[in-house]
């Protein structure tokens, strides 16, 4: 079911074991699982009995998913057996005797495990001996698709035949996409003593200190019985000059059920530093460690002088309310004034927030000033009266990255009010989008929609129209969600047969802003690539939009099926996704990110090309969050990219837990400048070596934006031709990022990128 699949992909953003690596040094301690598997494609209770023939079966390997060895696109249940001795030599060299451990690797999505025709374990779970097997183990409602299994058995546990053939019979379940055990680390080991030690960490989570950043980490050993001795060994590494920076050991020792802590201090660099922590317990074959970036701020702190921000744009249609918060930022309280308003347009000089109703077409050139106790401060805005909406791409908050479809109406609102009070809105952030989980879901008993077809809310979401207002009272923005399908990708109701009623509806809640996601209309349809029948239910919409006397941006979301950046702007799109879902790996963002040039001339004022949400700070697609897996270089890429691209900027994460370093990524406005300049020219790739791209971005002052991605897994020293950049006789170059101007370079660029960063830099052509 779509459905189902849609969740499994998100939570598979979920989890963060990946930033672990458990090493295993074994040798002899170890019987390996790589090899001799046996696959069934099918269900039978017989597959788990040791006596079962399964000599015609399949091999295969447990190193990649089955769809790539000749099972394409299975959902539903398969088997793996394995005939294995396990010698009583392990239990004699180990050093805890007391249990025996199997460990079978990542399994997609569910599994259910049998050792000579017992059930010994499901879903990471051992179970009692004589407990009988179900199905309910492939009905849970998160995937455990990213999850080492591991199941530790008494030694004197009767269900392993030592010295003997043993049959270890493995029941997956697979809701669809990838699926199987794919992993490749399978084994039968003794317990390690390491297993024992629980070691938090949360990475990439560091604590802003005057000097740098500090970090904890505990270590609690698990075991009631077995004491603990060993190091943590920590090395600091510099990623630019690649040198190691500091090498230092700390002893670990732990009585059973005691907790260690340790605090460390990293001084706040210029560049890329990363830290690895390796752990080594006396006694264990097994290593764990980790590696952070460690964050590094290039922004300098604003200062209390006041500064007016991008966008120096706005687009409004006439007669429709015009609301429009001037972004501002220094000490406040301050003053605003404006000359050049239009009529119909009122400024509140305390908050600089612009309303009113503008009924004559044309651009109007306001100048606004503003003033605080250490100054002032001018810039002319750009008013248009006219059709189109966006002029510059969107810019504002989406609940999806974060609470999924636990968005509720006061985590947005909550989301609104810190877009305030942590002066997110003094740099352009403005909209406050919910996403899927509004509504009423579809398997619901209650009615989605009221007896004259009005669609109604959930529980969740008491009162539409008044958040809306309060909203609007901040002079910020409220989007929402829908579906042409007759349900969401969540499962809640869609504007099926309702498009113009609901445009109405969303208008009267005071809705600005609409994502129209294509999800269950998929089922509708007999070719999801096709344009033919994308066009029409996207046209639909947009035509009810364009009819409702409110402006709505248009946010056309299909995943970029049927290559809608050639005709989305024509059904009224003011953006549109290109790619599926975006989640917080680097692999996953550079792919969204990096593939964009087919979509660059598509892109402009009032209708953008869609990468995505943003992947920084605490994420969580649900009520579980955790802070970003990007490295602080990675995040500096992310924005670099995503602003070099004139992408949407929407923040998904919980605005009430912002970092200092997620902050200072967000209130660059010169970067900010570079996303919401004017001309809204889409960056493409101009030059590429050795993994490192150059894109540019041409801007309305007759600038250009220039950003070097290194995508390679090291540092690499890029020397950038400016001839690629149409530049012959020099030019001023400026650090975007840092907020400095770096000299005059005549002929090239140098610079020295750790891996998956960024050097982003302005070159600022001489003034005629
Ligand atoms: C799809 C979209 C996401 C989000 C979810 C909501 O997956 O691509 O951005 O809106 O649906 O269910």
């Amino acid at each position: 079911m779509q459905f189902v699949q849609n969740q499994k992909y998100l939570l598979h953003t979920v989890f963060i074991v990946l930033f672990t690596a458990i090493l295993p040094l074994f040798g002899q301690s170890a019987v390996p699982l790589t090899q001799g598997w046996k696959f069934h494609w099918g269900d039978s209770a017989r597959f788990a009995q040791p006596d079962y023939n399964d000599a015609t079966w399949d091999t295969i390997a447990v190193n990649r998913w089955w769809n790539d060895q000749g099972y394409p696109k299975k959902a539903g249940f398969a088997w793996y057996r394995i005939h294995v001795v396990i010698p009583s030599t392990l239990k004699q060299s180990a050093y805890l005797k007391d249990s025996l451990v199997f460990h079978l690797g990542k399994i997609d999505d569910f599994d259910q495990v049998y050792l000579n025709g017992h059930l010994i374990g499901e879903n990471n779970h051992a179970v009692p001996p004589n407990a009988v097997p179900t199905d309910t183990f492939a009905s849970r409602k998160h995937s455990l698709w990213d999850v080492p299994r591991r199941y530790a058995l008494a030694v004197t546990d009767p269900r392993i035949h030592w010295d003997a053939e043993n049959v270890i019979a493995i029941r997956v379940y697979n809701w669809g996409g990838p699926g199987g055990i794919y992993s490749g680390d399978l084994r039968i080991a003794m317990a390690d003593i390491l297993e024992y030690l629980q070691v938090t960490y949360n990475p990439g989570v560091f604590q802003k200190t005057a000097s740098g950043w500090e970090k904890q980490v505990m270590f609690r050993n698990r075991s009631r019985k077995y004491p603990m001795q060993g190091t943590l060994r920590l090395t600091v590494q510099d990623n630019v000059a690649e040198k190691t920076l500091r090498s230092e050991t700390h002893p670990i020792e732990l009585a059973p059920g005691d907790v260690q802590e340790m605090q460390f201090r990293f001084r706040e660099r210029s560049h890329s530093t990363t830290v690895r922590y390796v752990v080594q317990l006396e006694h264990s074959q097994q290593q764990f460690q980790f590696a952070e970036g460690i964050p590094y701020i290039l922004t300098p702190p604003h200062s209390q002088a006041l500064a007016l921000n991008p966008p120096y744009v706005y687009g409004q249609r006439p007669g429709h309310p015009f609301i429009f918060r001037i972004p501002a930022s220094g000490a406040r309280p301050m003053a605003f004034s404006a000359h050049g308003l239009p009529p119909g347009i009122s400024l509140d000089a305390r908050n600089g927030i612009l309303r009113g109703k503008v009924l004559q077409r044309g651009t109007y050139r306001v100048r606004v000033t503003v003033r605080n106790r250490y100054g002032s401060a001018s810039h002319t805005y750009r008013l248009v009266i006219g059709d189109t909406l966006a002029l510059t791409p969107p810019m504002g908050w989406n609940s999806w990255n974060v609470w999924g479809l636990a968005v509720t109406q006061d985590r947005v609102q909550a989301a609104a009010r810190a877009l305030v009070k942590y002066h997110l809105a003094d740099f352009g952030w403005q909209f406050v989008n919910v996403d899927d989980g509004w509504e009423i879901p579809g398997n619901s008993t209650q009615p989605g929609r009221a007896p004259n077809g009005e669609i109604l809310t959930n529980a969740k979401f008491p009162d539409m129209k008044a958040l809306g207002d309060s909203i609007h009272a901040l002079g910020l923005k409220f989007g929402i969600y829908s579906s042409p399908g007759p349900l969401t990708c969540g499962g809640y109701t869609g504007s099926y047969q309702h498009e113009d009623q609901d445009a109405r509806t969303f208008a009267r809640w005071g809705v600005d802003y609409l994502k129209y996601d294509l999800c269950h209309y998929r089922d509708l349809m007999k070719d999801v690539n096709d344009p033919a029948e994308l066009i029409p239910p996207y046209a639909r919409m947009g035509r009810a939009l364009r009819d409702v006397s409110r402006d709505i941006v248009y946010s056309i979301c299909e995943y970029g099926n049927g290559k809608v950046w050639e005709w989305g702007a024509r059904v009224g799109g003011n953006l549109w996704r290109t790619t599926g879902d975006i989640w917080d790996t680097w692999e996953r963002m550079a792919e969204i990110g990096f593939q964009q040039d087919k979509t660059a001339p598509y892109a402009g004022p009032g209708h953008w090309n869609d990468p995505d949400m943003l992947i920084i700070g605490w994420l969580g697609w649900g009520n579980n969050l955790h802070y970003t897996r990007l490295t602080p270089d990675e995040q500096y890429t992310h924005i670099s990219l995503w602003a070099l691209l004139s992408a949407p900027l929407l923040l998904g994460c919980d605005l009430e837990r912002l970092d200092a370093f997620t902050l200072n990524l967000i209130t660059n406005p010169e970067i900010i400048a570079i996303d919401q300049d004017a001309l809204g020219y889409q960056a493409r790739t101009v030059w590429e070596q050795d993994s490192v791209r150059a894109y540019l971005k041409k801007l309305a002052d007759g600038n250009l934006a220039v950003g070097l991605f290194n995508l390679a897994s090291q540092t690499r020293k890029v020397v950038f031709p400016l001839r690629v950049a149409g530049i012959q006789q020099g030019v001023e170059v400026r650090d975007v990022w840092r907020r400095q101007t770096v000299g005059r370079a005549q002929q090239e660029i140098s610079a020295t990128i750790p891996s998956h960063g960024v050097y982003l830099v302005k070159l600022l052509k001489a003034r005629k």
